[in-house]
């Protein structure tokens, strides 16, 4: 019996795995007056700002996570140490098995990373040819790579712009744009930190359907964070809440809306959106 239970569970792999993962950043304090920047430059004095606190997590492969937290919790901080793009001040982590900061080729063909507030295609050239570059450095095969954007900017609805310089473009085309380059070569891992970000409702709903879209497809793993909660519902599997550099919940959205819940009244009951509102409200008065 035990053993066909196990047949016909569902083999899930951990994919991405952090241990005390930790980062820390130190910024130069600029006094105030000509004498004291002088004398700062003999004698530097520093803050230190702990980003990320002895954060521990496993992320199962296909699995879409919603990581959600104020402004300055250490959404971003996560996400690039993940990818690759910051190295840790203490702690490990493990993305499809290599340790991100490492930088390895094999590594990199299989995540991407979409930072919201960044550009991260070439500014002053079109989309196609920053995509023709982009398969330069990861190898692709040019005829599937050229099908691929065709697809992609036709499910995006933005096929008019693939050849127009990306500083012509609105924010909304310009996220499109980003969107297909970080798709490019079909990423194992998906880091999309706030891909809807300063986007009109519309947009907003034709970015998030495209990527419920394509996570169907596709069945990417991805971490996904926004300050827009309908992404975080419609997309995501699992919720990740990072309160000042740690994770206070792991868990279903709708589990953590019926604990939220659970000492109201009937009449008072809240929706997903007012539990996050409540918490960052919480939040900002203790910060
Ligand atoms: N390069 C840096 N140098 C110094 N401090 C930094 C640096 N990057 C981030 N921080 C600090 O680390 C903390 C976490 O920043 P992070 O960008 O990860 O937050 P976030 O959750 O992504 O916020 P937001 O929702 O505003 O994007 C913040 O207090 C920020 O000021
Ligand atoms: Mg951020």
């Amino acid at each position: 019996m035990p053993n066909n239970q196990n047949i016909l569970m569902p083999i899930m792999s951990i994919v991405i795995e952090t241990t005390d993962l930790s980062r820390e950043y130190k910024s130069y304090q600029k006094p105030e007056g000509v004498m004291n920047s002088i004398k700062g430059i003999w004698n530097r004095e520093y803050t230190s700002k702990i980003a990320l606190d002895k954060t521990t997590l496993q992320i199962e492969s296909g699995k879409i996570i919603g990581l959600v937290g104020a402004n300055g919790a250490g959404k971003t901080t996560l996400l690039k140490i993940l990818s690759g793009l910051v190295t840790p001040t203490s702690g490990d982590a493990r993305v499809l098995g290599y340790r991100p900061w490492e930088r390895k080729n094999d590594f990199l063909r299989q995540i991407s990373i979409l930072l919201g507030q960044k550009n991260q295609l070439w500014w002053d050239i079109s989309p196609v040819d920053s995509y023709a570059l982009l398969a330069r450095i990861y190898d692709l095969d040019l005829n599937k790579t050229r099908l691929r954007i065709k697809d992609l900017a036709e499910m995006l609805q933005c096929s008019h712009v693939l050849n127009t310089q990306l500083r012509r473009l609105s924010l909304g085309e310009r996220m499109k744009m980003e969107i297909i380059g970080a798709l490019l070569h079909e990423p194992k891992i998906l880091f999309l930190d706030e891909p809807t970000i300063g986007l009109d409702i519309v947009a907003q709903e034709n970015i998030r359907n495209f990527l419920a879209s394509y996570v169907k497809e596709k069945e990417p793993t991805v971490i996904l964070t926004s300050h827009y909660m309908d992404d975080i519902a419609t997309l995501a599997d699992r919720l990740l809440l990072i309160s000042k550099g740690n994770i206070v919940y792991q868990g279903t959205v709708n589990e953590f809306v019926a604990n939220s819940n659970k000492e109201l009244a009937q009449d008072d009951k809240v929706d997903f959106e007012e539990v996050i509102r409540r918490f960052l409200e919480t939040e900002s008065r203790i910060r």
